[in-house]
């Protein structure tokens, strides 16, 4: 099977950095394929914590070539302080690290862009990151986006960035914001560039030589299904395509290369920002739920919203990617809870709708239909085999199993790589 994906079956944060690490012990490649640094990915190493923004997950194993894919938009400021830190780590990253030209730039003023228009949309705001993301791909949509291709050639890139660099802050002054300073950015674009240069290379031969080669390939999707650009609660989305279909646009390597999907489905619901959340829970449940699960961003350190574990969502998301073959997370955050509640439908006025039918107004409205399931008190983090679980907690499995229609190829129940239930 040369190429797999991992991607997030919820609202971001399901653990996909740790899976993707544990996975990518056997891949020769594995690739960010879309997004930017909104995303935030754990990988725990011993007594060491790593958050990758946009250094793929996997790139700790020795075979293992990392590639951010064109579909990434890309901050040099947040790539270059995750390569100090790997060297830090002893990596060499020459011929180990590939970033595709067609790759479009997070620069300075998407980010002044970014926070201008959450600062403006007050109490509408929808909570996002704050890292340019946003701006960015709308440059690209609109053909006022730069590349990392543009950097090969600094007279030309000063050229782009001073025109587009004027425009934006004609923008940030209608928003009462300080313009950014063009020559300061400038200087140390110059500087980010030559960190970058070394590693220029597209993602679309080599994708597609390891196909014919017959080299294991592994997709680090990024954020969550229900934050995809179209499939989401439109406009609390982040800005790129978290659909499968976003490998093809994102790395150049045909859909029908892609032997497997593996979403990553997390025991419970968590989102960080704004916007429609149907099993959110809130009080006394909800705090020690974030507390036991370390539930705050990766990114922005925001608590992350919780709710109950929404199985209508996650059917979806099963549906649009074709997953067959899922993993559970954090389960082990779910211990000592009396009972549990999963979300098996919803319903809109006496009716039953799905996901796909509700636009954010609906699914603010929608009430969850529940199954309740009784809860276990074992600590789960030390268990390795299914059968060594407790009986509550292989129903709760059972269950999800047998509504998604899905394999459960392992469950996490811990940080750490091999913290892993074998089913
Ligand atoms: P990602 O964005 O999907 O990669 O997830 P994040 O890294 O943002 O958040 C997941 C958090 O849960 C991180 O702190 C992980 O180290 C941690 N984690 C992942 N899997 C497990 C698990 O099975 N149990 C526990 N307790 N923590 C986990
Ligand atoms: P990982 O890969 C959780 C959310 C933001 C916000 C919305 C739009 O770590 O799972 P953006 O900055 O993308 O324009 O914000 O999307 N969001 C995430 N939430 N995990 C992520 O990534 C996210 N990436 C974006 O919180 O609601
Ligand atoms: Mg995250």
């Amino acid at each position: 099977m040369p190429a797999n994906s991992v991607i997030g079956l919820q609202w971001g944060d399901e653990g996909k950095g740790k899976i993707v690490d544990l996975l990518a012990r056997n891949a020769d490649y594995v690739v960010r394929y879309h997004g930017g640094n909104n995303a935030g990915h754990t990988v725990v190493l011993g007594n060491k914590r790593f958050f990758f923004r946009l250094t793929p997950s996997g790139i700790f194993h020795k075979k293992t070539k990392a590639i951010i894919a064109n579909g990434v938009v890309l901050d040099p400021e947040v790539l270059i302080t995750e390569m100090d830190i790997l060297k830090k780590e002893g990596l060499n990253l020459k011929n180990k690290l590939f970033i595709s030209p067609r790759c479009h730039l997070i620069l300075p003023y998407h980010k002044e862009l970014d926070i201008a228009y959450e600062n403006a949309r007050g109490k509408n705001k929808l909570g996002t990151t704050r890292r340019g993301i946003g701006p960015a791909y709308s440059d690209k949509v609109s053909y006022n986006g730069i590349r990392v291709y543009d950097l090969l050639d600094w007279n030309s890139f000063t050229v782009l960035f001073r025109f587009q660099a004027k425009i934006k802050n004609k923008i940030l002054k209608t928003f009462g914001v300080k313009p950014i300073n063009i020559d300061s950015a400038l200087t140390l674009l110059k500087k980010q560039r030559t960190r970058l240069l070394p590693f220029i290379k597209d993602s679309f031969e080599i994708l597609n030589d390891a196909v014919s080669k017959k080299k294991n390939i592994l997709f680090e999707g990024a954020h969550g299904i229900m934050l995809d650009l179209d499939w989401s609660p439109y406009p609390f989305a982040t800005a790129s395509n978290t659909v499968i279909g976003g490998i093809n646009t994102g790395s150049g390597l045909p859909v029908k290369s892609i032997d497997s999907v593996i979403g990553i489905v997390k025991a419970f619901t968590s989102r960080v920002g704004e916007g429609p959340l149907p099993t959110e829970l809130h009080g006394r449940l909800a705090d020690a739920i974030r507390e036991r699960g370390a539930e705050y961003g990766t990114t922005t350190g925001r608590p992350r919203r919780i709710g109950w574990l929404d199985l209508e969502s996650v059917r979806f998301s099963c549906k649009i990617n074709n997953v067959a073959e899922i993993v559970i997370t954090k389960l082990d955050i779910l211990s000592g809870l009396l009972e549990l509640k999963i979300c098996t439908g919803y319903m809109l006025n006496g009716k039953f709708v799905h996901y796909a039918d509700c636009g954010y107004k609906e699914l603010a409205k929608v009430k969850p239909v529940y199954r309740t399931f009784p809860g276990w008190i074992e600590d789960i983090s030390e268990i390795r085999k299914f059968s060594s679980l407790p009986k509550e907690c292989r129903n709760y499995l059972n269950f999800i199993k047998k509504f998604l229609g899905v394999k459960i190829k392992f469950v996490s129940v811990g940080a750490e790589r091999n913290a892993n239930v074998k089913m």
